[in-house]
């Protein structure tokens, strides 16, 4: 399957509104999220992806598999601090296929530097997926620490 990672632009706002409702629905399966009265979950940090604001970086991109919508990936720097996937996801027909694996990669190809990833305790399949993403990114150069929160990855991926 061809994976692509694109920028998502300020046109796709809607698209990502969308995929990222979906995102939030699946995650109900590991934090308590409730619908507001229409009918939605709501994400309060979209609009900032496309915000100018010195004190942080925000990048929004797609995922494509075979040219259709797959996922999407939300990364952000705070000033001086590591990147952070923010969030990301992968449409349930196209998971357990590498899609992940690939748009992973690539988003970390764009984003040379420090980096965090983190998970809740309860999405077990994100921890065992970034593990074996970011170990194969670093060849096992990654240091994980627990919260109760849930777990994070801190590793560097060479620019
Ligand atoms: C986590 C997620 C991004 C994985 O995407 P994916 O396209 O299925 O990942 P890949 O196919 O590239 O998986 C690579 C490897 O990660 C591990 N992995 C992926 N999903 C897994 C699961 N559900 N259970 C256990 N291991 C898993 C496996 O080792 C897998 O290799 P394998 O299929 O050869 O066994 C996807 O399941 C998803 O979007 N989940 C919901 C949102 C989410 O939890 N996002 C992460 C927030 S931190």
């Amino acid at each position: 399957m061809n994976v692509v990672v694109e920028p998502a632009k300020v046109e796709d706002k809607a698209v990502l509104r969308r995929l990222l409702e979906l995102y939030l629905y699946d995650f109900t399966e590991f934090l308590p999220h409730d619908l507001n009265e229409h009918g939605e979950f709501g994400y309060q940090y979209l609009d900032h992806y496309w915000a100018a604001d010195e004190r942080e970086t925000r990048l929004p991109f797609l995922v494509r598999a075979d040219g259709k919508l797959a996922g999407f990936a939300l990364v952000r720097r705070k000033a001086g601090g590591p990147w952070t996937m923010a969030e990301f996801f992968v449409m349930r027909k196209y998971r357990r296929g590498g899609v992940g694996s690939r748009a992973a990669r690539e988003v970390f190809a764009r984003c040379p530097g420090a980096w965090k990833v983190s998970e809740v305790t309860a999405n077990t399949p994100a921890q065992a997926f970034w593990r074996r993403v970011i170990g194969a990114a670093t060849g096992g150069r990654f240091t994980e620490e627990e919260s109760e929160k849930g777990v994070t990855q801190a590793f560097t991926i060479a620019g």
